[in-house]
């Protein structure tokens, strides 16, 4: 049995003119760089998710909506998520919370980081993410990446609108870190899922 972590990036934003992508493409740049995981991006674009419709979670019955299904079957892939967290109004997208409802044996016991940004980092939204996934029995790291205050207003395309390069230097310890939480807890819950089986 291969030990090494398949982890999904998740574009929490899907809005058209997103800012998203930056830091997606400079997470995975991270992620790839690594040779303790495999990395993929997931994009909620792909995954046009209905409003929650169903009679209950999957926790308690099969989903029948087929886009709920298909989503279901990309997280089952995975063994650990980061998510890409636009703050919006102090918490998550609507489209990420509906994705995070969407599923729910997918989920259970795999970490989760994240890179957020935002005039304070995305931190809120981010500890939003962690009480959510705490109820969805995640394993949420205590590292994420925050680009945040005079580095958001640098990269932002509506400020500065400058490559994340030109700030990265302020990034990578906290990139470092989360990626080496997030790949400890994969391999924690890996292995403990093995001796189940
Ligand atoms: C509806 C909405 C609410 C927002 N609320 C916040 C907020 O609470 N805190 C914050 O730092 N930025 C907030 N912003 C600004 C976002 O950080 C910024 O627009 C960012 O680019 C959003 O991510 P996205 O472009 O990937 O969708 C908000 C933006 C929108 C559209």
């Amino acid at each position: 049995m291969t030990m090494k972590p398949r982890i999904a990036i998740i574009v929490g934003s899907t809005r058209p003119a997103r800012y998203a992508d930056a830091p997606t493409q400079w997470m995975l740049k991270q992620a790839d760089a690594r040779d303790d995981l495999d990395v993929e991006v997931v994009d909620l674009r792909d995954h046009p998710l209905p409003f929650f419709d169903e009679m209950a979670s999957n926790l308690w019955m099969p989903s029948h909506n087929p886009e709920a299904v298909r989503w279901q079957q990309t997280l089952d892939r995975f063994d650990g998520f980061i998510f890409v967290v636009a703050e919006y109004n102090h918490s998550i997208t609507g489209v990420l919370k509906n994705a995070l409802d969407q599923a729910y044996k997918e989920w259970v016991r795999k970490p989760f980081t994240a890179i957020a940004y935002g005039g304070l980092g995305g931190a809120r939204a981010v500890e939003h993410l962690r009480m959510i996934g705490i109820e969805l029995q995640m394993v949420p790291t205590r590292t994420a990446v925050h680009i945040g205050g005079s580095d958001f207003m640098t990269v932002h395309p509506m400020f500065g609108n400058q490559p994340i390069a030109t700030i990265e230097d302020h990034l990578l310890p906290s990139a470092k870190a989360a990626l080496d939480e997030l790949v400890w807890w994969a391999k924690a819950t890996m292995a403990a899922k093995a001796t189940e089986a």
